[in-house]
């Protein structure tokens, strides 16, 4: 799949893993929408990176701003490709706290909205406008799609009940969606980052940080966003990766807490 002046669409891409996304397709050629309910950082980027890169203000968890972040896709020359990057942990909250308290529903249900929901909301209409473009190759290939989980969804930490439950969703939907879509031609994969460097951690205690760190075997850092983004277009553009998610972490396991 060549992406060159191909449109690529970017969820969450004003900041963090979707704004390497996107400065990384962009260089590259793609013709790239930003989608992001952050309206100044989107409209900084769009003005930054000029005529190829067009901003959507709005929420994935709306189906108006989606379908119109898809429709500004197609008007770029038509959607190939997608990062869904769009979400984020919440506060930590144990199953019950110590005093027996239960789990927020509320909390749990707005994280899940977040990340499960808004991805799959992302899914299903790109999807749908891939399903009508002409295929590009041999194989009937029209499209590929990479959603973003995290090892969370794998082994979520204690206070993860509800981000790893969201995440683990996004897992179990990646080859669903790819088995669900082969019939279109569209490719799912997922990236289940592990502790990328972005602004999300920014805000966490420096000793927090660096107890992350130390835990990374190799190398003994944060991941790159443009780390993150070179694993994306290697998904996006690798015609026999499909149904796949992977993990991106420099073989970190999370310990309970
Ligand atoms: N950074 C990490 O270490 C890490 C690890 C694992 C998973 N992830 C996942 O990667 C993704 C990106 O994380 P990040 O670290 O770049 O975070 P970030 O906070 O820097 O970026 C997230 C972006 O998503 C946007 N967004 C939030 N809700 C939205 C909505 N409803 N509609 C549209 N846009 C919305 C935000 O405005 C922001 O621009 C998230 O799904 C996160 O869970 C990140």
């Amino acid at each position: 799949m060549d992406l060159t002046s191909k449109a690529v669409l970017v969820t969450g891409g004003a900041s963090g893993l979707g704004e390497a996304t996107v400065r990384y397709f962009a260089a590259k050629g793609s013709n790239v929408v930003v989608f992001d309910r952050d309206g100044e950082r989107g409209k900084a980027i769009e003005s930054e990176l000029g005529s190829g890169v067009v901003f959507v203000e709005g929420s994935v968890l709306d189906d108006d701003d989606t379908q119109a972040a898809v429709a500004a896709a197609t008007d770029l020359g038509g959607l190939r490709g997608v990062v869904a990057c769009a979400g984020g942990a919440r506060k930590s909250e144990r199953t019950i706290s110590r005093d027996g308290t239960p789990h927020d529903r509320q909390l749990f249900t707005d994280t899940v909205d977040l990340n499960l929901v808004g991805t799959f909301n992302t899914l299903r209409y790109a999807s749908s406008a891939m399903s009508q473009l002409e295929p590009v190759d041999d194989d009937g290939q029209r499209g590929a799609i990479v959603m973003v989980a995290s090892i969370a969804g794998i082994e979520g930490q204690i206070g993860q009940l509800a981000y790893g439950a969201a995440k683990a969703g996004i897992i179990g939907m990646t080859v669903i969606a790819a088995r669900d879509l082969s019939s279109a031609g569209v490719r799912v994969n997922a990236i289940a980052p592990g502790t990328i460097h972005t602004r999300a951690w920014e805000g966490a205690p420096a000793e927090m940080r660096k107890t992350f760190e130390d835990k990374v075997p190799f190398p003994k850092r944060f991941g790159k966003p443009d780390e993150f983004a070179a694993l994306a277009e290697h998904l996006l553009t690798n015609d026999y990766m499909n149904g796949h998610v992977a993990r991106l972490d420099g073989a970190i396991r999370f310990d309970p807490k």
